[in-house]
């Protein structure tokens, strides 16, 4: 297939907006899910090499061969805890189908992905999707469109992934709208036996570079790389090197490529895939941090891009932005979490972590994440793929102190680590760009949920006359407790969010240490900006006090700002015997329900830490991030 006949573009759209749902629409158009199924599909029908090799497909990424063209659909990470990644992708596409849900109009992560577009000078063709809802309303979204991105009615395809209609449309349209990938050869397209593949001849060297836009860890074959070929061609047995092993310098030998193919979605073994073409590929790779998403690859070392700014970019989107240390249930699981977490770092190279002690919790490890989502994602993996239990504190954001006298800045990944007042000459935190999209109405309620997480607001425009569009640069913290859910809230679900990072602004922060029994608990610190220091100090108080079970002793829970205590509670003793219910011994006779309580009370226990002879619940660690 030759350059002419190539396209490669994205589908981005708010989230639930249909992405998905459209893209089997059109892979079924294209007649692959018919050869998924070994359906007769005669252009590739011939050269289809079915191999079970277990590759997981997790991308939505997919080629299809329509009208004589090779079209590839790249997936992208959606969200912006990957804003990196996302960048990178696009950079794979010269085009882009926006989705706009016809019952919802433009939203925030519609704008904010048609900016990310914009910015990588793609082509972007709009689809309306849901029209066959009866509360769609098109006319309206048609209208967003054209405020919003200046893109008149008549570019704008009209779909319904239920129904079908319209989607024949969208491939024709990419054929015609979008241009081919620059400089693509003209070379043909064919897939090869296991055999045939084994037994290629090799290519001249330092002809090949491209960019690796996903990649993940798959127990029998390694790190398996979704690749964009920018030149040349990549092929079975050829040497590779990747950016990141480049720059961490940790090999001068190469990598090998074993194979390589078309996802269709299904992986379909080729040749080789040539410049323009997307696909995956997998070679020796047995660390994933040496395959990055977003790295360039090439056949030689010095065909990687090895100047500063590509440092600095690494640098940046590897610094994690939110981060929660973890503690394993029982102490002495320390080493099976270990082991559970390198493995599966493996799968994420983005995640930091380092062994830490915490005086109160005993031996863990600080985790580092991208963002909030990244981080439940992974805790969430860490206990089904590994049945790991864990105590996690709350996430917490870095902030900065520039010292006092040295003037050197200090970063604090974590509330203890925040140096105290007397050293610093100031603090500065982290902050965020937000954008809302909402109902003119609820305009009010935002701006008071903004002005009470210290927002400072820095545009209000009117996308119709109906929706505005508000922006606030606000303090990152803000943004990881609570900020999505609240404006949710107050708006009744119409409100929709998007962020980016922003530099980082000078604050007027305290560290509030929590105590138990007069032990400062260092889990359980917060920081927060002196104005609301104390009161946010007496409501954790008062949520520990209603999480903490009552013990055989008295609890005495203190909030404190340096010496200054600013709140105190108490949990009175109470002896707590489960056999005892209601101040009646549960009957003799009856052991199972007698063996039932004291199951049910040890099931209880699990999720708990010591820290003295105080027993903590996961909630506990939970409370400095809970608001009313
Ligand atoms: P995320 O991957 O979660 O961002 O969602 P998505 O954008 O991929 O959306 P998805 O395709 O999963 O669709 C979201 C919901 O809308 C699902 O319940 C779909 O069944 C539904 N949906 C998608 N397209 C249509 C459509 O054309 N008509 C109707 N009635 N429902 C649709």
């Amino acid at each position: 297939i030759p350059r002419e006949r190539m396209r490669n573009f994205v589908i981005a759209a708010h989230v639930d907006h249909g992405k998905s749902s459209l893209a089997d629409k059109l892979l079924e158009i294209a007649g692959n899910l018919e050869l998924a199924e070994g359906g007769e599909r005669q252009v590739l029908d011939d050269l289809k090499v079915e191999r079970e090799r277990g590759i997981t497909v997790k991308a939505r990424t997919a080629s299809m061969v329509f009208d004589d063209h090779l079209l590839n659909l790249v997936d992208t990470p959606g969200h912006v805890d990957f804003d990196y990644e996302v960048k990178r992708s696009l950079q794979a596409c010269q085009g882009a189908l926006l989705l706009v849900d016809s019952t919802q109009g433009v939203q925030a992560q519609t704008l904010a992905n048609y900016n990310l577009a914009r910015d990588a000078g793609l082509q972007i063709i709009p689809v309306l999707t849901k029209l066959d809802l009866s509360h769609s309303d098109p006319a309206t979204s048609l209208e967003q469109i054209e405020q919003v991105f200046g893109i008149p009615e008549d570019e704008v395809i009209w779909t319904s992934a239920k129904t079908g209609e319209g989607c024949d449309e969208i491939l024709p349209a990419v054929i015609k709208r979008l241009p081919p990938p620059p400089d693509a050869q003209a070379l043909p397209l064919q897939a090869i036996t296991a055999e045939e593949n084994a037994a290629s001849p090799p290519v001249a060297k330092h002809t090949m570079s491209g960019l690796i836009f996903d990649s993940w860890y798959d127990r029998y074959m390694g790190v398996v790389c979704l690749v964009y070929v920018e030149k040349g061609t990549l092929q079975v047995g050829q040497e590779f090197f990747t950016d990141s092993q480049a720059l961490g310098q940790k090999r001068s030998q190469g990598f090998q490529v074993q194979e390589v193919g078309m996802l269709v979605p299904q992986p379909m073994v080729c040749s080789a895939l040539r410049q323009g073409q997307v696909g995956f590929m997998f070679g020796n790779i047995k660390d994933s941090s040496l395959a990055r998403v977003g790295d360039a690859i090439s056949d030689h070392l010095d065909g990687l891009t090895q100047d500063e700014e590509t440092l600095e970019a690494r640098k940046v989107r590897s610094t994690p932005k939110v981060y929660a240390s973890i503690f394993p249930l029982d102490g002495g699981d320390f080493d099976e979490l270990r082991k559970s977490l390198e493995r599966l770092l493996l799968n994420d190279s983005s995640v930091a972590m380092r062994p830490e002690t915490s005086g109160a919790l005993g031996n863990g490890f600080l985790m580092g994440f991208l963002g909030k989502l990244h981080m439940e994602v992974f805790f969430q993996r860490l206990e089904d793929e590994f049945g790991t239990e864990i105590i996690a504190t709350a996430p917490a954001v870095p902030y900065w102190a520039d010292m006092r006298g040295t003037g050197e800045r200090v970063r604090a990944d974590i509330p203890a680590q925040l140096p105290p007042k007397e050293m610093v000459e100031q603090y500065l935190e982290p902050m965020a760009h937000t954008t809302v999209i909402a109902p003119i109405e609820y305009m009010g309620e935002i701006f008071r949920v903004f002005k009470e997480r210290r927002g400072v607001q820095t545009g209000v425009d009117h996308m119709d006359e109906t929706r505005v569009v508000i922006k606030h640069d606000v303090p990152w913290q803000e943004v990881i407790v609570d900020l999505h859910d609240v404006l949710k809230t107050v708006t009744s679900g119409f409100a929709s969010l998007e962020y980016e990072e922003a530099p980082p602004r000078v604050a007027d922060i305290t560290k509030v240490d929590i105590l138990v029994n007069g032990n400062a608990v260092d889990a359980l610190a917060f920081v927060a900006h002196r104005s609301v220091a104390a009161r946010r100090g007496r409501a954790v108080a008062q949520k520990l006090r209603s999480v903490i079970a009552r013990q055989q002793f008295e609890i005495v829970i203190q909030a404190a700002s340096g010496p200054k205590i600013i709140a105190r509670e108490r949990i009175p003793p109470f002896r707590k015997d489960v056999l005892t219910k209601s101040g009646k011994t549960v009957g003799g006779g009856d052991m199972s329900r007698k063996r039932k309580l004291l199951e049910k009370q040890k099931a209880g226990k699990k999720k708990m830490k010591s820290v003295g002879n105080v027993e903590l619940p996961q909630s506990a660690f939970y409370a400095m991030n809970e608001r009313d």
